[in-house]
């Protein structure tokens, strides 16, 4: 069986949908969630779905190895960052070569980057006035959203739509494709 870890920042929407994807079967399975914040709900989505959870703190992720070495020792195949706001460690990186993945809630190279997140991406891309967004899934290495990228898919930004509603257009894409593909990336790792 392989062993994902999955990195979450806040809500975990995306989390929960990867860890209901891989735990129904025998192949994969997500089993540690961690974040950067110990009131994040993707804690407690952690909590229902009897996921264990690790939180840390800026000094242990970044002066320590602290989280690295845990990855190292608990054989982890694939390292998911899934709404995961903090730049990684280059001892992380190093640590797993082609085998941490990202989602971006946009179509990259556009509106990526260092404070390209979450709301402030769907607010740019409709200021922008885009006809399309979309998601972008890639790899990751030690600059924000600029691994080589996995797949990507689109959908229309329409007139009426706002940085709320396109949101919502772009987590259905996310729900519907992320599991998948971590899926297919997985199946081409051999395990550790
Ligand atoms: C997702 O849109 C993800 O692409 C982005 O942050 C959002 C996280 O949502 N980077 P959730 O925490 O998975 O609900």
């Amino acid at each position: 069986m392989k062993k994902i870890a999955v990195f979450a920042s806040g809500n975990g929407s995306n989390a929960q949908a990867i860890a209901e994807h891989f735990n129904q079967g025998n192949d994969a399975r997500v089993i540690v969630i961690l974040s950067n914040r110990k009131d994040a709900f993707v804690i407690q989505r952690a909590a229902d779905l009897a996921i264990p959870a690790i939180v840390f703190n800026r000094s242990e992720f970044y002066d320590t190895d602290n989280i690295t070495n845990y990855l190292i020792d608990e054989k982890i195949d694939l390292v998911v960052l899934a709404g995961f706001l903090w730049l990684l460690p280059s001892s992380l990186v190093k640590a797993f070569p082609n085998r941490i993945v990202n989602i971006h809630p946009a179509l990259l190279p556009k509106f990526g980057g260092k404070g390209m997140y979450g709301h402030f991406v769907h607010e740019a891309v409709v200021a922008a006035g885009e006809a399309q967004s979309g998601i972008t899934i890639h790899y990751v290495n030690e600059h924000y959203d600029e691994g080589q990228i996995i797949f990507q898919v689109h959908c229309n930004v329409d007139h009426s739509d706002t940085a709320d509603s396109l949101a919502a257009k772009i987590h259905e894409l996310e729900y519907a494709h992320f599991p998948r593909v971590i899926d297919e990336v997985i199946k081409t790792i051999d395990p550790t």
